[in-house]
C-alpha cells in the first residue's frame, strides 16, 4: 500500500512536472521597425490570422501613436491605458502579490523580477490584468495599449517611464504552450535602451523598399548583434510592389534574416482611406504565407522562460547600479529570488 501512494505521488510529480513544463513556453513576438514602414498593419494582419487559427492571443499597441484599436475597428477607452499613472499603480500592487522580495509598489521597477507570492498575467478571462485593463476581440484574443503622453507629462516625462509597465507585464506574464503575446513597437531604436530587446523569442522587423528603410535594419542588426538577440530577428518586407522591389531587399538583407514580403495590398490601401478596420476577411484576399512562416520561426526560437529570467536578472542587475536608482531605494539586489521558478 505504501509503495502503492508512493509510486503514485511520484507520478503526480511527474505529471506536475510535465504541466509545469507547459507554462510559459508561450511565445512573444515584436513588431519593429522605421516609422511607417507598417508596423501596425503587419501586427494586425497576425493578430487576425491568430485569431482565425483559434490561437489565444494578447496584442499589446506600445506604440506611442496608437493605432491598432482604429485598425481593428475596437472602442479603446483611453482610461485602461496600462501606462496610466493610477492604473501602473494598480497593476503593480496586483503582481507584487505577497511577494516579500518586492518591499514596496515604489520600489518595483522596470527590471523587477517576478518572485515567491507574486500574481501574474494570464490569458483568461478572469485574470485582474484582462479584465480591468484588456478589451476583448474574440474570446481569448485581447488587446492592450500602453499608452501616449497625458498633456501634463508634456516636457517632463519621456516615453521609456511609460514603457516600464509594459516591460513588468512581459516579466510576469505566465501563459500556456498556444498562447501569444504580439506586439506593435515604437518606431525606431528605442527597444535597445531597456529590457525590451530580451523579452521576445521573436523581432519582427518590417522593411519597406527603400533606402532609408534599409539603413534602418542595418542600424537594427548592428544593435541587436550588440545585445545578443540577432539570432531573433528576422525581417518582413512590406508594400512590395513588383520583382525589382524584392530583389532590392533581398540584395540588402542576408538571406537567413529575410523571411519574405507583404505586397502592397490595394484591398488594404481602400479599407484604410474609408476609415474601415482590417478584418479576418481580408486574409482571404492576400497571401497569409508569411504569417505562417512567423508561426514557425517564433514556436522554433520560444525561450525557456527560466533561461529569459536569468536573463532579466542580469538586466536587473545592472539597472540597480545605477545612481538615482540606489539613491531613491537602496540596493535592490534581494528582488531576485533564487528560490522562484516559473
Ligand atoms: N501591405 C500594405 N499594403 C497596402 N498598404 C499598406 C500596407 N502596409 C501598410 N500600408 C499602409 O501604409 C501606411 C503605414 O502603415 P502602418 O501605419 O502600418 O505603419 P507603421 O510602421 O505602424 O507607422 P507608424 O510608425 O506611424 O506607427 C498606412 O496607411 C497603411 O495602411
Ligand atoms: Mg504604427
Amino acid at each position: 500500500m505504501m509503495l502503492f501512494y508512493k509510486n503514485r505521488s511520484l507520478v503526480n510529480n511527474m505529471l506536475l512536472n510535465a504541466n509545469e513544463l507547459h507554462y510559459n513556453t508561450f511565445m512573444r513576438v515584436a513588431f519593429v521597425g522605421k516609422g511607417g514602414s507598417g508596423k501596425s498593419t503587419a501586427t494586425t494582419l497576425f493578430f487576425l490570422y491568430l485569431v482565425k487559427h483559434k490561437s489565444p492571443v494578447l496584442c499589446i499597441d506600445a506604440d506611442l501613436n496608437i493605432h491598432i484599436p482604429n485598425l481593428l475597428g475596437i472602442e479603446f477607452p483611453k482610461e485602461r491605458a496600462l501606462s496610466d499613472p493610477k492604473n501602473t499603480r494598480a497593476i503593480r500592487k496586483y503582481l507584487k502579490g505577497t511577494s516579500k522580495h518586492i518591499r514596496s509598489i515604489d520600489h518595483f521597477y522596470k527590471t523587477t523580477p517576478p518572485s515567491k507570492g507574486v500574481a501574474f498575467v494570464m490569458l483568461d478571462e478572469k485574470n485582474p490584468i484582462i479584465q480591468q485593463y484588456c478589451v476583448a476581440y474574440r474570446p481569448s484574443a485581447y488587446l492592450a495599449i500602453v499608452g501616449t503622453y497625458e498633456e501634463e507629462e508634456i516636457g517632463r516625462s519621456c516615453y521609456h517611464t511609460n514603457l516600464a509597465i509594459f516591460e513588468n507585464l512581459l516579466s510576469f506574464a505566465r501563459l500556456n504552450e498556444n498562447e501569444w503575446i504580439i506586439s506593435d513597437m515604437v518606431a525606431g531604436i528605442d527597444a535597445f535602451s531597456n529590457t525590451l530587446h530580451a523579452q521576445f523569442d521573436l523581432l519582427v522587423l518590417v522593411v519597406e523598399p527603400t533606402k532609408e528603410s534599409v539603413d534602418v535594419f542595418t542600424q537594427y542588426y548592428r544593435l541587436a548583434q550588440h545585445a545578443d538577440v540577432s539570432n531573433r530577428l528576422v525581417v518582413v518586407g512590406n508594400k512590395i510592389e513588383d520583382e525589382h522591389d524584392e530583389a532590392f531587399l533581398k540584395t540588402n538583407i542576408p538571406d537567413d534574416i529575410f523571411i519574405g514580403g507583404i505586397p502592397k495590398y490595394r484591398s488594404i490601401k481602400i479599407q484604410r482611406q474609408q476609415g474601415l478596420p482590417l478584418t479576418e476577411k481580408i486574409l482571404n484576399d492576400i497571401d497569409i504565407t508569411i504569417f505562417s512562416t512567423i508561426e514557425k520561426k517564433a514556436r522554433a526560437l520560444r525561450q525557456d522562460p527560466n533561461d529569459r529570467l536569468k536573463r532579466l536578472y542580469d538586466l536587473h542587475r545592472a539597472y540597480i547600479q545605477q545612481d538615482y536608482v540606489k539613491l531613491a531605494s537602496g540596493d535592490l539586489s534581494h528582488q531576485i529570488d533564487p528560490t522562484f521558478h516559473f
